[in-house]
C-alpha cells in the first residue's frame, strides 16, 4: 500500500480531538516505598504534583474534558483537583491572595472526570476503561507520570498530524540502543533517517520492551498518544502480553497494519524535554531542571546548585590527591 492510499484509508471522519484520558492507576513499584500509600502521579515536582503538569498540558492544547483513570489511592488525586473550601477560607481570611490563587488553580483547570480501573491489568486495559466516556471520537492519552516541558508543544503537533492523516498518532523519542528495552519500540517506514526532517513518520510495527538485539529501531514510544476510537474494539480483544498485562502497544501494533477506516499509525519524533517521574533518577532530574527554571525559586536554587557542585568537585579532588 502506498502512503497516499494509506492516507485515504484513514481520513478522519469522527471529528476533532476534544478529550484527554490520563491513566493513573499503575502500581508505581519502581518508586516504592514512596508510592506505597501515595499515587506516583501525586509526587511533587518542585511545588506541584506531577499530574497537575499533565492536566495543564492537556488544557493548554484545548482539551478541557479530562478523564482520569484511577486505581487504589484515588482519593488524593480527586482531592487535588477538587475545591478545598476550608483552606480557601483560611487563606482568604489572612488576605493571602497569592496562595489562594495557587490553591484554586488546580480545581479550575477543566472538567475532570474519573473512572476506576478495578485492577491494574495494564495500560491497554486502563485505556479501555475510558471507552464509555470517550465514545466514537479521537482522543488524547497522556500518561500521568510522564512530563513534557511546557515550552515544548508536542501534543498540539500530534493533534495536527491526526487531523491531517487520520488514524492514530504516537510520540517517539530516539534513545540509546541499549535503553530501548525499557520502552515500546517502533518500526517505521524505511529510509526515514535519510529523509531530511523526518519528524513525522509512518509506523509499520510496534513491540513492547524488545531485547536490544531484536529492536526494530531506537525509536521509543513515550507517554503521549492520539488514538482513533477504533482502538477500543481492538483493546477489548487484546490478550495479556508482556508482564501478563494488556498492552496498549500490542493494540497499536494491530492498528499499524490495519487498512480499515481509523487504522494506520503515524509517529511524531519528539526532541524536546521529557521526564519519566515514575523513575527515581528521572524524577530527580525533573525536579532540578524545573527548579532551575522556576520563576520564583530558579535564581536562588541555581546559585545554591552551582556552589554545591563546586564543593562536591573540590572534595572529590581532595580525596583523589590525598
Ligand atoms: P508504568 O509502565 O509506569 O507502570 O505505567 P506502573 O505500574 O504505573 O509503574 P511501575 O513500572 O510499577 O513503577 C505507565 C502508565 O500507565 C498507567 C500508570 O499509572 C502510568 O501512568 N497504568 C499502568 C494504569 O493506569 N493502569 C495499569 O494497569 C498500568
Amino acid at each position: 500500500m502506498t502512503s497516499t492510499e494509506h492516507r485515504a484509508a484513514s481520513v478522519p471522519t469522527r471529528g476533532t480531538v476534544t478529550k484527554a484520558v490520563i491513566p493513573a492507576a499503575g502500581l508505581g513499584t519502581r518508586f516504592l516505598p514512596a508510592t506505597k500509600a501515595t499515587p506516583k502521579e501525586m509526587l511533587p515536582v518542585v511545588d506541584k504534583p506531577a499530574i497537575q503538569y499533565v492536566v495543564e498540558e492537556a488544557t493548554r492544547a484545548g482539551l478541557r474534558d479530562v478523564l482520569m483513570v484511577t486505581g487504589r489511592n484515588k482519593a488524593a488525586l480527586e482531592d487535588h483537583f477538587d475545591r478545598h473550601w476550608e483552606l480557601e477560607k483560611a487563606l482568604e481570611a489572612k488576605g493571602d491572595q497569592l496562595r489562594l490563587a495557587r490553591v484554586r488553580k488546580s480545581s479550575d483547570l477543566g472538567n475532570i472526570h474519573y473512572v476506576r480501573q478495578g485492577e491494574p491489568l495494564g495500560l491497554g486495559h486502563a485505556v479501555l476503561c475510558a471507552a464509555d466516556h470517550v465514545g466514537n471520537h479521537p482522543f488524547a492519552v497522556l500518561l500521568g507520570d510522564d512530563l513534557i516541558d511546557n515550552r515544548d508543544h508536542l501534543l498540539e503537533a500530534m493533534i495536527e498530524v491526526r487531523e491531517a492523516m487520520g488514524g492514530s498518532v504516537i510520540a517517539l523519542m530516539e534513545v540509546p540502543p541499549e535503553s530501548v528495552q525499557l520502552y515500546g519500540c517502533a518500526a517505521v517506514e524505511p529510509g526515514w533517517q535519510e529523509n531530511g526532517d523526518g519528524s513525522v513518520l509512518r509506523v509499520t510495527g510496534l513491540v513492547e520492551k524488545p531485547d536490544p538485539a531484536d529492536a526494530p529501531s531506537n525509536l521509543a514510544v513515550i507517554g503521549r498518544y492520539i488514538l482513533d476510537p477504533s482502538i477500543f474494539e481492538i483493546l477489548a480483544k487484546t490478550p495479556p502480553g508482556r508482564g501478563n498485562e494488556i498492552q496498549l502497544t500490542d493494540a497499536l501494533q494491530q492498528c499499524a497494519s490495519s487498512t480499515e477506516p481509523g487504522g494506520g499509525v503515524h509517529g511524531v519524533i519528539f526532541r524536546g524535554r521529557r521526564y519519566d517521574t515514575g523513575d527515581r533518577l528521572d524524577y530527580l532530574k525533573a525536579v532540578v531542571r524545573l527548579a532551575v527554571d522556576h520563576r520564583e525559586l530558579g535564581s536562588d536554587f541555581s546559585s545554591w546548585l552551582t556552589g554545591f557542585v563546586a564543593e562536591k568537585d573540590a572534595s572529590a579532588l581532595d580525596s583523589a590527591t590525598s
